[in-house]
């Protein structure tokens, strides 16, 4: 990510945000570990096509400390079963070419799909999208991961 564009990132704005997408037709999941936020996912209808997906992993986001202790795959397998319940069978998530949790998607079953170009903060970077064709089975832990 462009340095400025952390940089200017706000958490008022982000409040706002958030505030906003709360309204909107998404799943939002937070994990909790002694009552304490440290990360959440989110998804929903797929926002640009990919040929064969109907859902989309927005975002999956948790705390460095929290990192590491399967939390993520549990986010994914609940926001899988929950969009599974709504119809959809299939999720991508776009990810930065460069981001670290590649390996993430691929244990849990994910495969590369395509890739294009996308601004983020006034820059055009690479991403990914990873794709897995059965919600039921990432929802069930038969990923290759075993999510
Ligand atoms: C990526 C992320 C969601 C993964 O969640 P997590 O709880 O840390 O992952 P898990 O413990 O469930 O990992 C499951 C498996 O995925 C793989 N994996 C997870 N993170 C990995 C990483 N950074 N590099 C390599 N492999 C990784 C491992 O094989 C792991 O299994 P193992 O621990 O038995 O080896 C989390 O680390 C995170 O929020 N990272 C920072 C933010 C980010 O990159 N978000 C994605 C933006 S698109």
């Amino acid at each position: 990510m462009p340095e400025l564009y952390l940089a200017g990132l706000k958490e008022t704005e982000r409040e706002a945000s958030w505030r906003e997408w709360l309204t909107l037709d998404i799943d939002v999941f937070v994990a909790e570990l002694e009552g304490e936020v440290v990360g959440f996912a989110s998804g929903g209808a797929i926002r640009e096509r990919v040929e064969g997906f109907d859902a989309e992993l927005f975002a999956i986001y948790l705390l460095r400390e929290a990192q590491g202790h399967g939390i993520g795959t549990a986010l994914v397998r609940r926001l899988a079963g929950s969009l599974k319940e709504r119809g959809f069978g299939s999720m991508v998530a776009w990810v930065l070419e460069d981001n670290a949790s590649g390996p993430f998607y691929t244990w849990s079953g994910a495969v590369r799909v395509c890739s294009k170009e996308m601004e983020v903060g006034g820059v055009m970077l690479p991403v990914v999208a990873y794709g897995w064709g059965d919600l039921e089975a990432i929802a069930a832990g038969v990923g290759s991961g075993s999510v």
